[in-house]
This record gives C-alpha cells, structure tokens and sequence, in this order.
C-alpha cells in the first residue's frame, strides 16, 4: 500500500477525537461537508503586482499604524464570527488540531491516523493553512491587498537594508510588540514568562522533541547575554538550513498512505521543522506548546508565515536544496475552507511556487546565519 495522503469528504465522515503525546483532543469538524467541494488551482496573473509580506519589525511610521488598525480589526471581527462558521478564529484552531492530532483517519483504514506534523506534509499544509486565513482576513477587512506580515524571528541584524524609502533598522528576533500589547485582538496572555520580557531575544535552541512524556514540565531556559543567544541561535538556523539542509532531512520524512503516525520519537521531522519550529513554539509556550491548542495564540500566524519564507530561502540556496519530486508528495490533497466558507480541495504541487499564489516575502538580511562559522 502507497500512495499520497488524501483527504477527502470520508475523511471527514470518519473523524474521531484524537490524541498528541498522550494528551486527547476532540476538534473534529462537523462530519459531513456541505455544498461542494471545489478545486483549488492557482494561476499566475502577470498584470497583478505580487502582494509583499513584510517583515513585522521593519514596519514603522504610518504604515505600522495602518497595519496595526487593519491586523487589529481583522481579529475582532474573526473572533466574533459564530462558532459554526469555519472561518471563525476558533474554528481555524479546531482545523489544525484535527489535522494535527491523529483525529483523521486514513480512507479505508480503521487504525491509520493522519498527521501532518512530524514528516514531509509539514511545509506545504502549514503554508496552505496560513494563506486561507490571510484570504479570510482579507475578505474580513474587504482588503483583497491585505499581507499578513511575517515575525522574522531568526534576523538578529540591527541594520537591514530595506527596498524602497527607508531601512530598517531593527532585529526581529524579539516578540513583535504588536502580538504584545493586551489591548489588542493579536495579544494572548497565556504564553511563557520569557515572550513578555521586552528585550529578550527568542532561544531557538532548547530542543525538547524528545521528552517523554510530552506533557513533562519545561525546564527552564538559561540565561544568557544578547550576544551569547544571537551567536547560538545564527548556529542553529545555520545547521537546519545549511549543514544538514538536503532534500530529506530539511523537509522531513516521506509519509504515505499505510505509513503510521509516529509522535515519539521525532524523527520523521525535518531539521527545519525541528528547531526553529518546534523549539520557538516550547519558548512561546502556553497555548502554542502542542498542536491542540497553538493557533489560539495569534503569533502562530506570522511566526509561520516566516516558517515558510525560510523553505524559500533555502529551495534558493540552489544545489542540493530541491524540493521532493515524489508524487506522493506532490500530490498530498487536503481539504481547507476558503475566505467564503466554501471548501476547497488543495493539492501540494500547487503549494510551491509563491508568485503563482499572488506573494512575495520582502527581502531581509539572512547573510548572518548562511555563512556562519
Ligand atoms: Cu502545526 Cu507550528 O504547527
């Protein structure tokens, strides 16, 4: 038995709870899918300007101002959406949930769960899960231009030239202030002592993928100086994404109908999924500790947005850094509701290329952790 994971409107019949490192879940979507499903297919429109993603910490003046009333409305107006509505802020967290915690079964299997944390399924869905809910954001605001803008939280340079007016001269390695401030609809309380500390930079190292059982107390972070954590974490994006950054041990393991899912131990996760993904999520902590509950916290949304700009930047390393051509891969199909709650079939190949999608990432300066030495 092979072939690609798909989801389909059986999958859904057949939702049950699930569970993640021995932790239940129950977030299964309404069992059966109303209306039809339509396929989604990108086409490049050259006459339309590609949409940017900016970095969060570059924003400044008035265009900080305008993003912050627009991000803000956005999520008062999602989280007010009624819960039976698939675009509902919360509904958007049950969908990662179903999909993250075995709670999809495969098609004509009683016992084969479906994950798509842990192996080669991980960028692509996680890129789709981000670009609906930015058209659900867009179609909120009634701003088809609207970007969510991505938390760069692996830049430590203070100076980056910027395209266009002015530079940025800020590092992104901190919380953006604008998923910091309570008065917000983007704040979450419940998140480590350490994300509410204003000067500190995140840690991307402490990996905790192998703690048994995963419901263990965090040990606490170390302390270090600024200098000390920036030099630790440009290692550690360096080793993801460079050193030990080929086709397979980047992206993460094959994972095909009749493959089982497997939570301990880590290794089907590629090393980008590993750390900085899984590492920063364990630093954030409160909510976005396991996939249960991580998109109610907002920061999940720009955190991977960035996620997926650095699948771009290393595919644009060249040699040896290319994406699976396994049509197993390729052809991973999912099921996602789209900005007007219809749902949409969406396939992995039409996940690659971002210009196709309608957006670009604005540049940042990445140099500092691609030649690190
Ligand atoms: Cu589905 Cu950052 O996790």
């Amino acid at each position: 038995l092979a072939g690609p994971i798909t989801i389909t409107r059986e999958t859904f019949r057949t939702c049950r709870p699930g569970t993640w490192g021995g932790i239940p879940s129950d977030c299964c979507p309404p069992k059966l899918i109303k209306g039809p499903i339509v396929d989604f297919c990108p086409t490049f429109d050259a006459s339309k300007p590609l949409r940017v993603r900016k970095a969060l910490q570059c924003l400044s003046g008035h265009e900080l101002e305008t993003y912050t009333r627009k991000l803000e409305r956005g999520y008062a107006l999602m989280r007010a959406l009624p819960d039976s509505d698939p675009r509902s802020f919360k509904r958007q967290n049950a969908i990662h949930c179903a999909y993250g915690t075995g709670s999809f079964v495969q098609d004509g299997s009683t016992n084969l769960t479906i994950d798509i944390h842990l192996n080669w399924l991980f960028l692509p869905w996680h890129r789709m899960f981000v670009y609906f809910h930015e058209r659900i954001l867009q179609k909120l605001l009634g701003d088809p231009e609207f970007s969510l803008h991505f938390w760069n939280f692996d830049n430590s340079v203070t100076a980056t030239p910027r395209h266009g007016s002015h530079g940025c001269y800020k590092a992104g390695h901190f919380m953006p202030p604008i998923y910091s401030d309570p008065s917000k609809a983007t704040f979450e309380p419940n998140r480590s002592s350490k994300a509410f500390e204003p000067n500190r930079p995140v840690d991307l190292s402490l990996d905790l993928s192998q703690r048994v059982p995963l419901s263990a107390p965090i040990p606490p972070f170390p302390n270090r100086t600024l200098e000390e954590q920036t030099r630790r974490n440009r290692e550690v994006m360096h080793r993801s994404v460079i050193t030990l950054g080929n086709t397979t041990s980047f992206i993460g393991k094959p994972y095909r109908v009749g493959d089982t899912r497997v939570i301990i131990p880590a290794t089907g996760a590629g090393t980008i999924e590993r750390w900085p993904h899984n590492t920063l999520h364990v630093w954030i902590g409160g909510w976005m500790l396991q996939p249960i509950t991580a998109p109610i916290d907002p920061i999940f949304y720009p955190f991977h947005a960035n996620m997926e700009r650095l699948w771009s930047v290393w595919r644009k390393l060249g040699y040896g850094h290319d994406d699976p051509t396994d049509p197993d891969w390729l052809d991973a199909t999912f099921l996602f509701w789209d900005e007007n709650a219809v749902m949409r079939r969406v396939k992995v190949r039409d996940f690659l290329d971002l210009n196709a999608l309608g957006y670009r990432y604005e540049e940042v300066n990445d140099a500092s952790w691609i030649f690190f030495d």
